[in-house]
């Protein structure tokens, strides 16, 4: 019998609680600027810990009555229960019929299942070899490359961990992605290497994906350039499809299995992190999986008023519902986070860009927010101004690392220069800056209008002590528990893609002749040929 409908099967907009937050919004809420006067020591009270990260949620705008609103709202939904089922293995993908098994993945060797366990120490046999410098190609050569092929949740999650944790990374082997169909993406990727000490990783669940199985064609025409017969040797294949990647020719020694039930932009802690265990080492995959289930532990047992995964969803249903604030801007400052806006598009995008309940019915409400975001600082001097004065307002997470991961005066230097300026764009957006504010500042009357800042726009913090692998675990958890918890409140499918599917058939049957004649393909076609 499954068992989809975690929550209740009605929609969340036809609970009293939900009604309560209607009304509340109607009447007209205080301004942060009268919030912070009436509660100066918000900014403590409405921070919440989460294993080592700081979240400060006092530059939203909530206020006791809409808290306890929302807290009852995850309450009723049993948004903690849905958490332990998708923990505990349970049916949750209901569209699938199956469970969402990512958090197996994190699990340490006594509990996790034996399949993952097996897995997971054949990748770290093949990455201590190839670390300790002891695996050899088909010349003999040692193998210092690895480029791992895949796009979505097969790029996206380790791409952005193998950049995020490069001071944790063996100095000498280089780890390269491609993920696009383009033949330059795959050019760049390959370029300098030596097919003789390169291993080609093709990452993919379905073994289906056009633009991994081109790359890989690409790449064994590459490998073959150097290594003749014996390219095929040089590729290893992760996927949920062994037989897919058997009948391409690829050994069953090189074949790295993912389970089914894991879904491709949660699938970081599986086989598809492969390259990132090379990098940084199994000790420190492994710090990072703990860190991981520290958060899948929190997220499945705290109440809802102390989860920090469930009041950041919480927030987001607030902001997205009932004050239709229809974008969320994502803003790590840090250099190394470079990749987290990327990552977080596919997961919170793919997870929560549904327009069907679980109960089949049509939601009578918003689902999920369009999502971007780019570094701070370079963020401020692109996108910024349309957040302080543009006429959308934007709720943005601001995410901070207090200690730099090299410690020296420049680095120690430039982690405060970032959190000075994470702070100084919280309070700016929070507080603006009255016309009163400019004339005392002695601004010309016809230049104020343009140099006063609105205020009462959102933002998040997120402070992360230092980024090691165990606290971008806990980061990663923590938007993946949050994703899965605002689909809870909404009676959506988190796990599911069929959105993305489409397009792909689609592509495949234009590519195959077996679709109508497309227009648009008729005018590339003569563009082609002119
Ligand atoms: O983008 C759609 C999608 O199905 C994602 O969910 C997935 O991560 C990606 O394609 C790649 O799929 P695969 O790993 O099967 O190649």
């Amino acid at each position: 019998m499954v068992d989809v409908n975690a929550a209740p099967n009605e929609s969340p907009t036809t609970f009293p609680c939900w009604r309560a937050l209607a009304d509340l919004r109607d009447a007209g809420r205080p301004t942060l600027r009268d919030l912070f006067a009436s509660d100066p020591d918000r900014g403590d009270r409405l921070g919440t810990v989460c294993a080592d990260l700081w979240i400060d949620r006092s530059r939203q705008h909530l206020d006791e009555a809409v808290l306890d609103a929302l807290t009852h709202l995850a309450e009723q939904r049993d948004v903690v229960g849905f958490l332990r089922r998708t923990a505990d293995g349970e049916v949750v993908n209901g569209s699938e019929k199956r469970p969402a098994s990512h958090q197996a993945l994190r699990l340490g060797r006594d509990a996790a299942p034996s399949d993952i366990v097996a897995t997971r120490d054949r990748m770290a046999t093949l990455a201590t070899a190839i670390r300790a410098g002891e695996e050899k190609g088909a010349t003999g050569s040692t193998i210092t490359a690895l480029v791992q092929l895949g796009i979505g949740g097969s790029h996206l999650g380790p791409a952005l961990a193998v950049d995020a944790l490069a001071p944790f990374a063996h100095p000498d082997i280089e780890i390269r992605f491609s993920s696009s169909v383009d033949a330059d993406d795959l050019a760049e990727a390959l370029d300098g290497l030596d097919p003789a000490s390169t291993l080609v990783i093709a990452c993919s669940k379905s073994f289906t994906t056009i633009e991994t199985l081109t790359a890989l064609d690409g790449a064994l025409a590459w490998l073959a350039g150097g290594l003749g017969d014996a390219a095929i040797n040089h590729v290893l294949a992760v996927t949920a499809a062994p037989e897919r990647a058997k009948a391409l020719g690829v050994d069953v020694n090189r074949i790295y299995e993912i389970p089914v039930a894991v879904g491709g932009r949660f699938s970081l802690g599986s086989a598809v992190g492969l390259p990132v265990m090379v990098a940084i080492g199994p000790e420190a995959f492994d710090e990072m999986l703990d860190g991981m289930r520290v958060v899948d532990n929190l997220s499945a047992t705290e109440p809802p008023d102390e989860n920090a995964a469930i009041q950041l969803a919480l927030i987001d249903v607030w902001n997205r519902c009932h004050l239709g604030r229809s974008s969320l801007a994502v803003v790590p400052y840090a250099h190394r986070l470079r990749l987290f806006a990327p990552w977080l598009q596919q997961l919170s995008m793919e997870s929560l860009g549904k327009g069907t309940c679980e109960n089949e019915s049509d939601p009578e409400t918003p689902t999920g927010p369009t999502v971007w975001g780019a570094t701070g600082t370079d963020a401020q001097h692109a996108f910024f101004q349309l957040i302080h004065q543009g006429t959308d307002v934007i709720p943005v997470d601001l995410i901070g690392v207090v200690r730099p991961t090299v410690d020296d005066a420049r680095s120690s230097k430039g982690a405060e220069v970032l959190m000075t300026n994470l702070a100084a764009q919280a309070d700016a957006l929070a507080f603006g800056r009255t016309a009163d504010e400019v004339r005392a500042d002695g601004v010309d009357e016809d230049l104020v209008a343009h140099r006063t800042f609105p205020g009462n726009r959102p933002s998040t913090a997120i402070l992360l002590s230092e980024l090691t692998p165990s606290t971008l675990g806990q980061l990663i958890a923590l938007y993946e528990n949050r994703t899965v918890a605002m689909a809870a409140v909404l009676g959506i499918n988190p796990f599911d893609q069929w959105g993305v599917e489409l397009g792909k058939k689609m592509a495949l049957d234009l590519a195959n002749e077996s679709a109508p004649e497309s227009a648009l393909l008729r005018r590339a076609s003569a563009l082609r040929d002119s």
